[in-house]
């Protein structure tokens, strides 16, 4: 059987509903319950049960892996809105501003040791691969999410080192996501890499664009405070281009940006705005998004099954590309 998107985000939103986390302290549960109940798109997991209903696999015993893995994702949401000073996610309060930065902290652990016995769940043969998978990746993260917080310390990151670091701290899931549905569908090696990849370059993708939004997005759709990566000098695609194809008045005046230690942030991301506007920037970052997109397309269309069955994960591909929030 085929599942379409909405019936497996149906599937995963009733998963997610029922997951049983302790329940005392509160103080550490209601955070835990908040992240995940305040909604998201859930794409990690709708890959894992898109790749997994590629090949031939049961959807419903791919489910509770899926749910692990969104449980680690919105673990490193809460540690990344602290990290990031970002207050809003998905439209509400962070939760280190509901609660605390304690709270963030500690029940974001509890989501990571909860992330994983959803993942220890699958069959005994299959375990191994599946937590050597997952444990690599989660490393991964950390080193990428290291990177990004350098990174605001540099003014002279390249764009590959950027790739490097999105790689880690975003592309890597998702890649993972996808090669763990093959990997539970009992898919070919060469398949479940082939997924992988897919996985990587629609990541890569997924995070030019997340950057993109984070600067021209609309602040209620994208559910989180516009212009954030600007007042922390994150070193984005579009800053990094934009010091790199600046003229001078422009490059000072971006290094006036990223130095200055007290400023109007309203200001700030205006004028940095503004240069991304002088400079094209939007455009060469969706002709980007869109390489990595034709990539991860490319990487789909040489799996050994029917076009037929790659339909559902074409179309999450695509929904992706167009996304606003
Ligand atoms: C946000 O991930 C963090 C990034 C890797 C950009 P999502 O954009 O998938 O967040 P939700 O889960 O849909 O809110
Ligand atoms: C997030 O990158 C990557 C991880 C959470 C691992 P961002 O910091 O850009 O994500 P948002 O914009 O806060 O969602
Ligand atoms: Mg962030
Ligand atoms: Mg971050
Ligand atoms: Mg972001």
């Amino acid at each position: 059987m085929l599942y379409s998107i909405d019936a497996l985000s149906k599937k995963i939103e009733e998963a997610i509903q029922h997951i049983s986390f302790g329940s005392k302290p509160g103080s550490l549960y209601d955070p835990i319950s908040y992240a995940l109940s305040v909604g998201g798109k859930r794409v990690r997991p709708l890959l894992v049960l898109l790749a997994a209903n590629m090949f031939g696999g049961e959807v419903d015993k791919s489910l509770k892996p899926a749910i692990g893995i969104e449980i680690f994702h919105n673990f490193t949401l809460l540690h990344d809105d602290l990290m990031d000073k970002s207050d809003m996610r998905r439209g509400m309060p962070a939760v280190h501003k509901k609660w605390d930065a304690n709270a963030a902290i500690l029940s974001g652990d509890a989501m990571l040791i909860e992330s994983y016995r959803h993942i220890a769940s699958v069959h005994s043969g299959i375990l191994p691969q599946i937590i050597s998978l997952f444990s690599q990746t989660a490393m991964e993260v950390c080193q990428g999410q290291q990177l990004d917080m350098d990174f605001e310390k540099r003014s002279d990151v390249t764009e590959s080192e950027y790739i490097e670091m999105i790689t880690l701290k975003t592309a890597v899931l998702l890649a993972c996501s996808s090669k763990m549905g093959a990997l539970l569908a009992n898919a070919s090696l060469n398949d479940a890499e082939l997924l992988y990849n897919y996985g990587i370059n629609i990541g890569l993708a997924f995070q030019l664009k997340d950057d993109l939004l984070d600067v021209y997005g609309d602040s209620k759709t994208f559910g989180k405070n516009i212009g954030g990566d600007i007042v922390s000098n994150k070193k984005t695609y579009l800053l990094i281009k934009a010091l790199k194809t600046s003229d001078k008045k422009q490059h000072s005046e971006l290094l006036k940006w990223i130095s200055a230690e007290k400023f109007d942030k309203t200001e700030k991301i205006e004028s940095v705005k503004n240069i991304y506007n002088e400079l094209n920037l939007k455009i060469i970052a969706e002709n980007l998004i869109e390489k990595y997109y034709l990539a991860a397309l490319d990487c789909l269309s040489s799996i050994n099954v029917a076009d037929e069955r790659k339909k559902e994960l074409i179309s999450l591909s695509e929904n992706l590309m167009y996304r606003e929030k």
